[in-house]
C-alpha cells in the first residue's frame, strides 16, 4: 500500500490507477496544445483507434495448475536482459512536455532496467542523457538528414557517449498532417503569444519548476535551438523523402553496434531491411502520427516475424497502453514493446515521479496478468495464450 502524503503530485499520481487515469491528469495539467500534440494523431485518426481495437480484441487463455508464485518477468532484447519486455520508444521535444524532459525518462528507465531510446529531435543531448542515467542502455534514434556532416556527426557523439543501439525511422517521409496541431497553432517552440502567457499563469506546474529551479521561460524552451543536437534547425532538414536502402546499408556500415528500423509494417519490407544488415525491426505506424488507415501494428506482427524468423530483433509499438498488452505482444511474435505517449501522459502529469508511475502501473498489471494466465515468466509466453479474431 502507498503511504498517505500531503504532496499534491504525489497525491494525484497515487489516485491514478491506469494510463487512462494518467492521460487525464496530463490533460488537466498541460496546456491544450501540448496535450493535444502528444495525445493527436494524423488525419482523421484511424489508425489510432485501430491500435486500440486490435489490442481490444485480443482474448488471453488461461492454463491453471502450475506455480505462479515468482514471475520472472525478464526478457531478452538484441541480446541483452532486461528487467521486463519494455523500452522507451523516441519522442522529440519532450521537454515542451515537461522541464525535466528527457533526463527525467532515462533516469527512470536506467532504474528498472529498460532501455531509453533519445529521439534525434529531442530536446537534450546525448550527452546530457548519459550524464543524467549513467549505466542507463541508451539507444539513439536517427533521423537521416540530407546533411551528411550533420549524420556522421549525430552518429559519432552517440558513439562516444556510450549508446548502444541506433534506431533508423522509416516512416517519416514528409510530416503528416495533424489537424488538432494546425486548428490550435502548435508552434514549437512555443511563440510567445498572449495565449503562452495564459498557459503559463494557468498551469503553473507546467510553466514553473518549484521555486528552486529554473522556470521554464521563453529562453530556455528556445534552447532548444541550442541544445547542441539543435531539434528545431535538425527538424527542419530531418524529414528525407528520399530515404532508400542504400541509406540503409551506409548506415550499417557506419555504426558499429545493434541497428534496427522502425517504421515497418510490411513481412517484406521487415526482410529486406535485415537483409540490408538491420539486427532487427520496429512494428511501429508511430502511433498513427504518420500515415493513417495502415493496419493497426499487433495485426501485421505475425506475419513480420514468421516472414523473419526467430533471430532478429522484432519489437512492437503503437497503442501499447496496458500490462496486458505487453502480453499479447509478446504471444504474436515481438521481443518486446515500445510506449510513446502512455510515458508522456505521465511526464506531463508528474515529471520524473509520473514516469516512474507509468512503470510502476505497467509492470504490476503485466505480472499480474501473467499469473492470472497461469504463467511464471516472460519466457513462458506461448502464441496459444493469445487469439486474435
Ligand atoms: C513520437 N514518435 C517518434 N518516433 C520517432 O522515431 N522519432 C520521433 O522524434 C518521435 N516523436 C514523437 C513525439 C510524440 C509526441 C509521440 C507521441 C510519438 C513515435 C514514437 O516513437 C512511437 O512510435 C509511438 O509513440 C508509439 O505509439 P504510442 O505508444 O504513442 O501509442
Amino acid at each position: 500500500l502507498r503511504k498517505p502524503t500531503l504532496n499534491p503530485v504525489e497525491r494525484r499520481l497515487g489516485a491514478a490507477l491506469s494510463i487512462g487515469d494518467l492521460r487525464a491528469v496530463a490533460a488537466r495539467t498541460t496546456p491544450r496544445a501540448v496535450f493535444d500534440y502528444v495525445d493527436g494523431a494524423a488525419d482523421s485518426e484511424l489508425t489510432v483507434r485501430r491500435n486500440r481495437a486490435a489490442f481490444a480484441s485480443v482474448e488471453l487463455v488461461p492454463e491453471y495448475l502450475s506455480p505462479v508464485d515468482a514471475p520472472d518477468l525478464s526478457a531478452e532484447v538484441l541480446g541483452r536482459e532486461i528487467s521486463m519486455p519494455l523500452i522507451f520508444a523516441p519522442t522529440g521535444y519532450t521537454r515542451m512536455m515537461h522541464h525535466e524532459g528527457e533526463a527525467a525518462v532515462a533516469r527512470v528507465a536506467a532504474r528498472h532496467g529498460l532501455p531509453y531510446a533519445l529521439s534525434t529531435v529531442g530536446t537534450s543531448t546525448v550527452e546530457d542523457v548519459a550524464a543524467a542515467a549513467p549505466g542507463g542502455e541508451h539507444w539513439f534514434q536517427l533521423y537521416l538528414t540530407r546533411n551528411e556532416r550533420l549524420n556522421e556527426e549525430l552518429l559519432d557523439r552517440a558513439l562516444a557517449a556510450g549508446f548502444s543501439t541506433v534506431v533508423l525511422t522509416v516512416d517519416t517521409p514528409v510530416a503528416a498532417r495533424r489537424l488538432k496541431d494546425t486548428r490550435n497553432g502548435l508552434t514549437i517552440p512555443p511563440a510567445l503569444t498572449m495565449r503562452t502567457l495564459l498557459d503559463m499563469a494557468r498551469y503553473p506546474s507546467w510553466a514553473l519548476n518549484k521555486l528552486t529551479t529554473a522556470p521554464i521561460t521563453f529562453a530556455s524552451l528556445s534552447s532548444i535551438a541550442s541544445s547542441g543536437i539543435d531539434a528545431v534547425r535538425v527538424a527542419d532538414v530531418a524529414f528525407e523523402p528520399t530515404l532508400s536502402y542504400e541509406d540503409l546499408a551506409w548506415l550499417r556500415a557506419r555504426w558499429p553496434h545493434k541497428l534496427l528500423v522502425k517504421g515497418i509494417l510490411s513481412p517484406d519490407n521487415a526482410r529486406r531491411a535485415v537483409e540490408a544488415g538491420a539486427d532487427g525491426v520496429i512494428v511501429s505506424n508511430h502511433g498513427g502520427r504518420q500515415l493513417d488507415r495502415t493496419p493497426a501494428t499487433l495485426t501485421m506482427l505475425p506475419e513480420i516475424r514468421a516472414e523473419l524468423g526467430p533471430d532478429p530483433a522484432v519489437i512492437l509499438d503503437s497503442g501499447v497502453t496496458h500490462g496486458q498488452d505487453i502480453i499479447a505482444a509478446k504471444a504474436l511474435g515481438a521481443d518486446a514493446v515500445m510506449i510513446g505517449r502512455a510515458y508522456l501522459y505521465g511526464l506531463m502529469a508528474g515529471g520524473e515521479r509520473g514516469v516512474e508511475r507509468v512503470v510502476e502501473i505497467l509492470r504490476e498489471e503485466y505480472s499480474r496478468s501473467l499469473q492470472l494466465l497461469g504463467l511464471n515468466s516472460t519466457a513462458a509466453i506461448a502464441s496459444h495464450h493469445v487469439r486474435l479474431p
